[in-house]
């Protein structure tokens, strides 16, 4: 999220104008500093990604039995996916507004729900989570 305000501030949305390559490489003139942000932004995206699926995987290992914990998990990884698409979309679009909008909100939902999950995964730690519930008394 800091990268993409980055980019904004920057002016340096466009720096990269196709997607998914970068003035037609995988890996860009990266001598250049604008396009070098742009890119690095995507590359950060990917790796994002990526953790998420990871994360995904271990809930459903080790969370398994916490059915709010996988669906967060799925949620981020769904959520991530939409966002990287939005993200090309905003090069597509020649940096619609209403397109930029919408991938600066669901940057803060991709947050929220990453947040949560690593909160929750720390306060229910999977030996309490899939214990059942105490009975009063
Ligand atoms: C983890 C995934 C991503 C996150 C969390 C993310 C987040 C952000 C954020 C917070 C901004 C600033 C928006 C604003 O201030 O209005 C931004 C800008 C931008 N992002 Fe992303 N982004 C992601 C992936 C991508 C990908 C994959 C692309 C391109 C394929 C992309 C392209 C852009 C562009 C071009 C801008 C600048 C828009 C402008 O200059 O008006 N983003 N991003």
């Amino acid at each position: 999220m800091v990268l993409g305000g980055a980019v904004k501030a920057l002016g340096a949305g466009l720096a990269c104008p196709d997607w998914p390559l970068c003035h037609g490489a995988v890996v860009p003139n990266l001598a250049d500093p604008l396009i070098a942000i742009e890119w690095v932004h995507r590359a950060v995206a990917l790796a994002t990604g990526l953790i998420l699926l990871a994360t995904l995987v271990l809930a459903l290992l080790w969370f398994r039995a916490d059915r709010v914990v996988v669906l967060l998990a799925s949620m981020s990884l769904v959520a991530l996916g939409a966002q990287i698409t939005l993200g090309a979309l905003t090069i597509v679009s020649r940096l619609d507004p209403v397109v930029v909008t919408s991938h600066l909100a669901l940057a803060t939902a991709v947050f929220a729900s990453a947040l949560v999950l690593a909160v929750l995964t720390v306060v229910r730690p999977p030996e309490t989570s899939a214990a059942p519930a105490e009975t009063p008394g």
